[in-house]
């Protein structure tokens, strides 16, 4: 549906989009997740048509968009900011993109209702925009912008002002409407969860290049750098030096676990010059409780820090053998008791959970 050709963007000696290269399927829910400043908004500016670029190609259903202007692409795009005209009623600001187009009143009204009804706001077309909460404000944006029946719709930060709550529940209404329209959604997102749990597909950027492009799970267990890994949840992280490779497995001296094998799969490749580690996520070792039985791949390691979740417990633990803590992630299981502060402890860990960075 669209497709990145090698696009950059300078805006006056400031390189904000450094080479990118990406395809977004039709229909799928797409995310570009990064911190604050990495180029996502100018990105989708540059799809929208809002913002022209440097050098490269940006290909809209397999066109060349250069010179389309932005009110000739199969695009709309919902902003951070909802930008609902206050002193309108819900049905004309939902309405008013089809202003122009002189429909009948009737089917104006027909228009306008279907899109309410996709939001879930039917039957608040009469209401006054401005007596609407945030959460009904956005839905509004929403409609205003499916109304216009774009194959991609554009969503800059859209849950960005919604309290967590509010935020959560919009977030599988977002999922569920787009199953249902079939459209393109291109999101844009701070948030690591939010992209996590919303999409198809994400795209993670730092300093207007793309660093990993995958599913969320790939993203989430391979990571494929180090910063990755830090900016999608927790990684725990300990020294490692590899001892030797073939094609099928690498061989790993990592501190705390051993000499152990790793799936070459599981190695992401770090910038040159970078010390190799080893990195898991705080749910992939289990702490074993007493009387379980030992593994041959278990650790021991001292608890040093609880902080109880009440569904779960988080352990900061040092494994015999490191200097650094760790944090592990249990889930508090009815009749086995949540562990004390300085316990001893075993931990069962599993190779195919240990991502090698090097
Ligand atoms: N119109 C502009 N003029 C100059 N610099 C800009 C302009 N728009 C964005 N930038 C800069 O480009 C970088 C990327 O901005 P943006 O795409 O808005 O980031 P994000 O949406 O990821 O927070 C930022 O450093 C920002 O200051
Ligand atoms: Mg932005």
């Amino acid at each position: 549906m669209i497709e990145f050709k090698d696009v950059h963007k300078w805006y006056g000696d400031y390189h904000a989009l450094r080479g990118i290269s990406a395809t977004i399927r039709a229909g799928e829910f797409f995310s570009l997740l990064g911190p604050s400043g990495c180029g996502k908004t100018t990105l989708l500016r540059t799809i929208a048509g809002f913002e022209g670029i440097s050098e490269g190609v940006v290909l809209i259903d397999g066109k060349d968009a250069t010179d389309i202007p932005p009110n000739k692409r199969p695009t709309n795009m919902v902003f951070q900011s909802y930008a609902i005209f206050p002193h309108l009623t819900v049905a004309q600001n939902v309405g008013f993109g089809l202003r122009k187009q002189r429909l009948a009143k009737a089917d104006l009204d027909a228009r306008v209702a279907e899109a309410l009804e996709m939001v879930g706001l039917k039957g608040y077309g009469a209401r006054a925009a401005h007596a609407l909460s945030g959460g009904q404000r956005q839905r509004v944006a929403l409609a205003r912008a499916l109304i216009l029946k774009p194959k991609v719709l554009l969503l800059d930060e859209p849950l960005s002002a919604l309290d967590k709550k509010m935020r959560e529940q919009m977030q599988v209404e977002l999922i569920k409407l787009q199953r249902q329209v079939g459209i393109t959604f291109i999101l844009v997102t701070h948030d690591q969860e939010e992209a996590l749990v919303m999409s198809d597909r994400i795209a993670v950027m730092f300093e207007g290049e793309i660093a990993q492009l995958s599913d969320a799970e790939t993203l989430y267990r391979r990571p494929n750098s180090r910063r990755v890994a830090d900016f999608i949840g927790t990684m725990n992280f300990l020294p490692a030096e590899v001892i030797s490779e073939t094609a099928g497995s690498i061989e790993v001296e990592a501190q705390g676990f051993g000499r152990i094998h790793v799936d070459p799969k599981q190695a992401a490749s770090e910038a040159p010059g970078k010390s190799a580690s080893i990195g898991f996520r705080p749910e992939t070792l289990t702490i074993l409780h007493e009387g379980q039985q030992a593994t041959d791949r278990e650790v021991g390691a001292v608890i040093e820090e609880v902080v109880y979740y009440g569904d779960m417990t988080y352990y900061d633990v040092k494994i015999d053998g490191t200097q650094k803590m760790v944090r592990l992630s249990m889930r508090n299981v009815f009749g086995r008791p949540v562990l004390d502060r300085g316990a001893r402890t075993r931990i069962a860990w599993s190779p195919g959970a240990l991502v090698l960075f090097r």
